[in-house]
């Protein structure tokens, strides 16, 4: 293998130079690399996707792609997920380690595990009592405890169809690390928000009574997602009231008013194919992503269709923001001339587990 290209020499390039490069480095490259684009992708990147889609379709394309690299344009966990879908000589990258989900770090292995000994403290062996319910918005070890304890993965495209399957199961969920998908994904099961508890792993048992604890159906983690935090109620009854017939979707991050308020919620993939397929001229409050917003704002605005960004703040995933077209350009280039840099590589006996906890999804959804 060659020695590997520093990252500084791409740091200073101009954008529309990376944006040479990285096709020359595609054309080299040909059919031995797949680019994967998360629809939250910026714009300078996302025109360079073979694939876009959200984490649900990501991960089915992944597991299905031949290629010898998937390039993932997206955030950590979905580069962990693809190396661990994808055949074992297949190599996962993600063009900047620094990409990484706020939402998934809000969960950790040991604070699970801890949960999971003090659940067993309260009412005797979890294992028997609760499906343990991971968001594919968290890291590879999660996903492992998920597969080694009966539970399973979800997306937000899928989570309360992942709820039934794990009702069916055991009595209990214990879902991680998004309270509000966890929450809404219960409410749309038709499970009263009083027999939903927050558990706050900062705290022993959850800050959670052991009769609370014995009450829940739902322990709700208590993580969120920066970005979806900042859309209000408020922003939704506004736009109600400037324009009546006004139409408003959101992502099941956002929280539980945001969604009770909106005519749709659903995935990144949903929000786009739902307004595709509205009439002409129709106009929308969208609840997601600034870049996703910006660029179907942009793609339907030819039928007459006016696409309004939920808040008056600009809320941008940051961390995904960091796959820029240089950071793009060094990782095609090494691969071109034969190094690989930024592999994302998750240990066998984990992957092994995580597999299990994905395939469950996989299957039931
Ligand atoms: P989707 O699965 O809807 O693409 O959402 C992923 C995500 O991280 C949203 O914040
Ligand atoms: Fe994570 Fe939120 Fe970014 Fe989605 S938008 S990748 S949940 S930080």
């Amino acid at each position: 293998m060659q020695a590997a290209i520093h990252f500084d020499r791409f740091n200073t390039l101009a954008d529309e130079e990376a944006r040479g490069r990285i096709q020359t480095a595609r054309d080299r490259l040909g059919k031995r690399a797949v680019l994967l684009c998360h629809h939250y992708q910026r714009a300078d990147v996302y025109r360079h996707a073979d694939l876009t889609g959200d984490s649900l379709k990501l991960s089915r394309l992944a597991s299905q792609s031949d290629a010898e690299f998937i390039v993932f344009c997206g955030v950590h966990f979905m580069a962990e997920v693809a190396d661990i879908l994808s055949k074992p000589e297949q190599i996962s990258i993600l063009p900047d380690m620094a990409a990484g989900c706020s939402m998934a770090d809000m969960a950790s292995l040991a604070k699970v595990e801890r949960c999971w000994r003090e659940l067993e403290e309260v009412m005797g062996d979890p294992d028997r009592l609760f499906t343990p319910v991971t968001y594919i918005n968290s890291a590879a070890d999660l996903k492992a405890f998920c597969g080694e304890h009966g539970g399973i993965v979800c997306t937000s495209s899928n989570a309360p169809k992942i709820l039934e399957w794990s009702f069916a199961r055991r009595e209990k969920v214990l879902f991680f690390p998004d309270q509000h998908l966890g929450r809404w994904s219960g409410h749309k099961m038709g499970i009263p928000l009083e027999d939903m508890a927050i558990w706050d792993p900062d705290l022993e048992y959850g800050g959670l009574t052991p009769e609370q604890i014995r009450r829940a159906k739902i322990l709700l983690w208590k993580g969120h997602c920066s970005v979806h935090q900042m859309f209000q109620a408020g922003h939704i009854l506004r736009f109600r009231n400037q324009h009546p017939d006004g139409l408003v979707i959101s992502h099941p991050e956002c929280n539980f008013d945001v969604c009770r308020l909106s005519d749709y919620v659903g995935s990144t993939e949903t929000i786009i194919r739902t307004i595709k397929e509205a009439p002409a001229d129709t106009r929308w409050l969208v609840g997601t992503e600034l870049n996703l917003v910006n660029r179907i704002a942009g793609e339907f605005k030819a039928e007459g269709k006016i696409i309004q960004f939920m808040a008056p703040t600009v809320c941008m995933c940051s961390t995904m923001a960091r796959i820029d077209p240089q950071h793009l350009a060094w990782c095609l280039e090494n691969l071109a001339e034969g190094s690989v840099v930024n592999r994302i590589s998750v240990p066998e006996h984990e992957a092994a587990l995580a597999r299990v906890a994905l395939n469950r999804m996989l299957a039931a959804s």
